[in-house]
């Protein structure tokens, strides 16, 4: 089942317009909840930055946060999700192509729910990156369903035979095509300042708590390539992936080539949260 503004229908029953400012535009935000057991994993943080992203582009949300985690979890007990994801996306609505806002149209929210396990495998053993400019625009921690740069980019890695991409700008490291992105260096975690450069992930505020609650020394500066070449340990953290290292950046072995020391502590830490 779908979730439809408030109600709830079967995807072919779901009436999306071809007028709908998200399929013209990318005029759009959206959300990804990871499900564990059942329960959404840290909604406050993700309902607290669907708002900022709901605000700073003048879309209004069609309904309370408190109504819609209702209809989020009514969502999850319909498909009896148990391990998985709920996506739900909200446009400015529909209404003949022109670039103004529109005036009659009203914000348009689709949500559903898909089973994922957890990346055991990726977690355990790690992943190969490749270094890119990072082309996007200016707002990026924004969630907007603006994400031609970073299909472009994730493809590109594909492409070249590795896993993902971390972007930078001039050298200076921004976040991964949909996740943020850590290096250790001397016992030191180091990661991009929540600024306008990158999305601020839930995954990354859960982690960097964690890391401060352990101890290890947190860094949020910006650093370059040349400071991931030159790393002891890197990773990336998001919603679906959760900690997952990174052993090889541009064919270069990162520290020993498998996941660092401070990395397993934090991915023991993340684990002991779900529930
Ligand atoms: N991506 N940076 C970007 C560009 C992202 O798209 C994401 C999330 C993150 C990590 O944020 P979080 O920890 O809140 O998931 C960082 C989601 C999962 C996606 O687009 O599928």
């Amino acid at each position: 089942m779908y979730l439809f503004q408030n109600q709830f229908m079967p995807k072919e029953q779901v009436p999306i317009s071809p007028e709908d400012r998200g399929y013209y535009f990318g005029d759009g935000i959206y959300e990804v909840f990871r499900v564990y057991n059942g329960v959404i994993f840290e909604p406050d943080g993700h309902y607290r930055r669907l708002e900022k992203s709901a605000k700073d582009t003048r879309i209004a949300l069609p309904s309370s946060i408190s109504e819609l985690n209702g209809n989020l979890e009514e969502l999850i007990r319909l498909n009896e999700l148990t391990e998985g994801i709920v996506y739900m996306q909200i446009t400015r609505g529909a209404a003949p192509r022109s670039h103004p806002f529109p005036k009659q149209a009203e914000p348009v929210l689709m949500a559903y729910c898909s089973p994922m396990a957890r990346p055991l495998s990726t977690i355990e053993h790690g992943i190969r990156a490749i270094t890119m400019d990072d082309i996007r625009w200016l707002r990026c921690d924004l969630k907007t369903l603006n994400l031609l740069p970073n299909v472009m980019a994730k493809q590109h890695a594909l492409d070249q035979g590795a896993d993902e991409v971390i972007l930078h700008r001039s050298g200076t490291v921004t976040e991964c095509s949909a996740s943020n992105f850590m290096i250790v260096k001397e016992g030191v975690l180091h990661t991009h300042p929540a600024n306008h450069l990158i999305l601020h992930g839930i995954t990354r505020d859960v982690v960097l708590k964690l890391a401060r609650e352990l101890s290890i020394p947190v860094q949020e500066q910006p650093f370059t390539v040349e400071n991931v070449q030159q790393a002891d340990e890197a990773f990336l953290t998001s919603t679906t992936q959760e900690v997952t290292p990174i052993i090889q950046v541009d064919g270069q072995t990162i520290g020993t080539g498998a996941p660092g020391a401070i990395t397993v502590k934090l991915q023991q830490a993340f684990a002991q949260l779900i529930p």
